[in-house]
């Protein structure tokens, strides 16, 4: 199938384009980059270049003709950290951006979608457990209540997706995606400390991580967030919606014992502070996505943990 990834040449979008090369899938990298970073250009030998901006609907328009596309991965947007920064660009590129996805796959023809989305989306988990939900697994269909940008743009796409969806007998799928470590991951972003965590273990570095020790979190290795947006893309014609597609729930303790029995040399501290909640990184249930999108994750924590410092090494 010819599939073109938005934000292709992202953290998520080149081991989507890995996957689906070895799947046998033709890919065509749509981003604004004109090109990947040099060091991982060989992961994209085999794909179609794209520059494009998904501001500029025309473009992706033109893209999707020209190449005869028959599926998109909807991967470009700002993310959490430069969200809270920028909101206005958050909301441009994500809320516009996906739209413009959206309405150029509708002109176009193409019912299926699938976009990534998060479980930013959720919200507080207090909320969750004073109405009695089990936080450690929540299902796809709670009530959402982001609390920050990067949340409320991706619930946007989530609600849009569905009008769409209803409006034009589209097939966009949505798959919530957890934390994710692994290689590409741009350091900087909220998230990037559990990659450096690994990392500096790996060469018996000291590094310290302020967290509620027992607080438990949902992690996913890159090439399972890979896997989620690939069976949502390729999951059956008459499949829709939103799904939940999570990894790991563990706490931070659980983490880092991870961490040390693979590296002994590890010197990780754990500095427990009831102010470094992760309240946006709520614990979800992915039943659903292991039943209709067939997503059952690859990696356990440990081997995600040996897979990312090998492909670093490699
Ligand atoms: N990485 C995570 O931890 C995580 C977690 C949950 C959900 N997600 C979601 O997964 C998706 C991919 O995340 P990522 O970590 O790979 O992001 P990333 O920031 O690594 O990649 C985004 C890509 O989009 C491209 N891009 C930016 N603006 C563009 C535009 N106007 N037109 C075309 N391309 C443009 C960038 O050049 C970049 O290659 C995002 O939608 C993100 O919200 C990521």
């Amino acid at each position: 199938m010819k599939i073109l990834i938005t934000g292709g040449y992202g953290f998520i979008g080149m081991y989507s384009t890995q996957r689906l090369l070895s799947l046998g899938h033709e890919v065509f990298v749509f981003d604004v980059l004109s090109k990947p970073p040099s060091d991982l250009a060989a992961n994209f030998s085999g794909a179609t270049a794209i520059k494009g901006d998904l501001l500029n609907p025309l473009s992706l328009i033109e893209a999707i003709k020209k190449y005869e596309i028959e599926r998109i991965i909807h991967l470009a947007a700002l993310r959490n950290n430069d969200s809270k920064k920028f909101p206005f660009s958050a909301f441009k590129l994500n809320c516009e951006g996906t739209m413009n996805c959206f309405e150029a796959a509708r002109i176009c023809g193409i019912k299926r979608v699938c976009f990534a989305s998060s479980v930013a989306v959720l919200g507080k988990f207090e909320l969750f457990r004073r109405h009695g939900y089990n936080i450690d697994s929540l299902p796809d269909d709670v009530p959402c209540s982001p609390t920050n940008v990067y949340g409320v743009t991706k619930r946007f796409c989530e609600m849009m997706s569905e009008q769409y969806n209803n409006l034009y007998d589209m097939k966009i799928i949505g798959v919530r995606l957890p934390i994710i470590f692994g290689a590409g991951k741009k350091s900087g972003s909220r998230s990037s400390y559990y990659n450096e965590l690994i990392e500096k273990s790996s060469i018996g570095e000291a590094i310290s991580v302020r967290a509620v020790v027992d607080e438990k979190f949902n992690i996913q290795y890159v090439k399972d967030s890979a896997q989620a947006v690939v069976c949502g893309c390729l999951a059956s014609e008459e499949v829709s919606g939103i799904f939940n597609t999570g990894g790991v729930v563990l706490s931070m303790a659980d983490y880092v014992k991870a961490i040390r029995t693979i590296y002994p040399r590890s010197q990780i501290t754990i500095i427990d502070d009831p102010n470094a909640t992760t309240v946006d990184d709520t614990c979800i249930d992915s039943r659903l996505a292991a039943e209709v999108l067939g997503f059952e994750p690859e990696f356990t924590l440990e081997q995600g943990i040996k897979d990312h410092m090998a492909t670093l090494n490699s």
